[in-house]
């Protein structure tokens, strides 16, 4: 199939599969397998047998209200039934579930008996609190047990689960929990990163004086971390003392496909964050065979996903995927450079990690110590490594496939977002790969690069990357904004497809090489970033008047933040006022709104609607041509 590797970056050479890997993998040909997933509905319907379901499906998709789709209709499933309950009917009822372990060097293992009591304790529990059926919990937790629990728990009762990502900070966590209108908060005293302790509870107390819907916190001791309980937003009870005397046995919600599963926030263009919400059943059936199909998952894996629980990452394969899978989850709490640039590697030879799932953005960062770490450990149980989160150049995917992979591992480079639930570009273990693209779509996934006029485009032209047909694991809608949902991903371009907002180049061999993000969204350390989220952080500081931001390339976060501020009469941008300004972004937003620096401007390209031209911005800033500016204000 692949003739050459010649494309847009100029890496020319073409990775041949690993032959051992061929032998056992679960897929061992990929042009067939996507041949097979061009009968879409028959594909995934093949998929979803792998669950035990109380009731089977009507129909496998519908379409009648486009784009509403809904996957596997009338049927009746759980999630954390078949993650869990179901394996301790199976000779995986004593096989670890969840290893975590923590840059202090503590572990705790849960088998999936220890897990499926711990869970249905944690079910009851929020029973007890008034939680029923489509009630909204909220988690704002470190990486460990407890916040998977608490997921699964929510599953277990049918009760949509809304996690804040740690990293994000006061003003950022209030708008999530008071949009998803949560009832319950589940948090912790602390998180441990780079041998401090960062005090969740303090930000979740300071976010709490400004959300009136919580009745209960929930507070897990995890880090020893000495806290204040108070009565400020109704009851707040400790993990331990709710789950007390609590039976270990919980009867299963019986959900329809189509419940609503969870919702998590992302960032878009313009507006306040993305209510993403997905569904169960047709969430279940794309995670567990992406996961199974592009990871090669057997009996026997040890999975780590350095991503966090917070992100789509974390939710889709740190936790849900593995358990589906009944596999053993590796929860690693901590930063890849503390105590020193060997710790990942550590872990990977302490455990024996076969499979491990990680971002640009963290290799590019390890990158820089050299190959000095890794060679101290013995890596060779690693198979198979992977990556998400932002494009992978040819020198990160060099570095990790030389260093960590012994030049035997292939990276899948997977694309896919929030919006997808499960990885939509991706290789198998049996594609040959090209260093610096996601090759070709998932089979079952019908995926182009096409004009605005959604015609496919030549051979080496930019065009935006769209799905033209639905996927199981879609999101549905964005949680009390339909039309936003309809408008943001479904009218730009003509065909009925699903935009996905990024711009790419297709090569001789159909490879796809995405270029980025076509809308003011940034990637930062592959995290996601809105414009107008860090635009309004600025503008709620006392000397700014107005501001606009923009990506900045950065070598190891991919970018950071550039921001022109107006200030207000009588303020001038100092050193002091530039750290003020920097300290107030980060405690609205949290550590992921990485500042480059800070420019003062007496005026902002605007459109006469005035919206802020960013593309005239960022054109300034690289030098380029400014472009089309007959729509510019003066
Ligand atoms: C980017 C993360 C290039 C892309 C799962 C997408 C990638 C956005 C890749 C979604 C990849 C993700 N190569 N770019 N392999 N994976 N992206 O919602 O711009 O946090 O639109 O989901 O990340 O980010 P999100």
């Amino acid at each position: 199939m692949v003739k050459s590797g010649n494309n847009s970056n100029n890496e020319k050479k073409v990775f041949k599969p690993n032959y051992m890997l061929v032998e056992e993998a679960h897929v061992k040909n990929w042009e067939a397998e996507i041949e097979k997933g061009k009968d879409i509905e028959k594909y995934w319907a093949e998929k979803a047998e792998q669950f035990e379901w109380f009731q089977k499906w009507d129909k496998v998709l519908d379409e009648s209200q486009k784009p509403f789709y809904k996957w596997f209709t009338n049927g009746k499933i759980n999630l954390a039934y078949n993650a869990v309950d179901r394996w301790i009917h199976t000779d995986k009822r004593n096989q670890v579930a969840i290893l975590y372990a923590n840059e202090r060097g503590d572990e705790k293992k849960l088998t999936y008996y220890e897990l499926y009591r711990e869970v249905n304790k944690m079910a009851n529990a929020l029973k007890n609190l008034g939680i029923e059926k489509g009630d909204t919990v909220s988690m704002y937790m470190p990486m460990c047990p407890e916040l998977l629990v608490s997921m699964l728990a929510c599953n277990k009762i049918g009760a949509v689960h809304s996690v804040v990502y740690s990293g994000l900070s006061v003003g950022a966590f209030v708008e999530r929990m008071n949009d998803a209108k949560a009832k319950v908060l589940i948090t912790a005293d602390g998180t441990f990163r780079r041998g401090k302790v960062i005090d969740l509870k303090k930000i979740a107390d300071e976010a709490l004086l400004k959300c009136h819907t919580i009745e209960t916190t929930i507070v897990v001791q995890h880090a020893g971390n000495p806290i204040h309980m108070s009565e400020l937003s109704g009851k707040e009870i400790f993990y331990e003392t709710l789950l007390e005397g609590e039976p270990d046995e919980c009867p299963v919600e019986e959900m329809d496909s189509e419940d609503p599963l969870f919702i998590l926030y992302t960032s878009g263009s313009t507006g306040k964050p993305k209510a993403v919400l997905h569904t169960t059943a047709g969430y279940m059936v794309g995670v567990a065979t992406t996961l199974k199909t592009v990871f090669d998952i057997h009996n026997g894996d040890l999975w780590w996903c350095t991503g966090d629980i917070g992100w789509i990452t974390g939710h889709s394969y740190l936790m849900y995927g593995p358990l589906l899978l009944g596999t053993t989850t590796l929860v690693y709490e901590g930063a890849p450079d503390y105590p020193d640039p060997g710790i990942w590697w550590k872990i990977v030879e302490k455990y024996g990690v076969t499979k491990l799932y990680t971002s640009p953005t963290a290799v590019r960062h390890l990158m820089r110590y050299g190959s000095k770490y890794p060679t101290f450990y013995n890596l060779s149980s690693l198979k198979i490594l992977g990556s998400v989160g932002e494009p992978m150049n040819p020198a990160a995917w060099m570095w990790l496939y030389k260093n960590i992979g012994n030049e035997k591992t292939p990276i899948m480079d997977t694309w896919w977002q929030t919006e997808t639930g499960m990885h939509m570009i991706t290789p198998l273990p049996v594609s040959p790969l090209k260093p610096g693209t996601p090759t070709l779509p998932f089979p079952g996934v019908d995926i182009d690069v096409v004009d605005k006029n959604g015609n496919p485009v030549p051979v080496g032209e930019d065009g935006y990357v769209v799905v033209k047909k639905p996927w199981p694991a879609m999101f549905r809608t964005l949680y009390k904004d339909e039309e936003r949902f309809v408008n943001v991903y479904w009218k730009d371009i003509p065909g009925g497809f699903y935009r996905a907002g990024d711009m790419a180049r297709k090569d001789e061999d159909g490879y796809i090489w995405i270029q980025g993000r076509s809308d003011d969204v940034l990637k930062i350390a592959g995290h996601r970033v809105g414009t107008s989220e860090v635009e309004s952080a600025f503008s709620s500081h006392p000397a700014v008047a107005e501001a606009a931001v923009i990506g900045k390339s950065d070598p190891i976060k991919g970018q950071v933040i550039k921001a022109f501020v107006i200030l207000k009469e009588d303020y001038k941008l100092t050193t002091k006022l530039i750290s003020e300004l920097q300290r107030h972004v980060r405690y609205e937003l949290g550590p992921v709104a990485v500042l480059g620096d800070i420019t003062q401007v007496d005026k902002l390209p605007k459109t006469r609607s005035g919206k802020i031209m960013r593309r005239v911005l960022r054109a300034q800033e690289e030098g380029k041509d400014l472009g089309d500016l007959s729509t510019l204000e003066e």
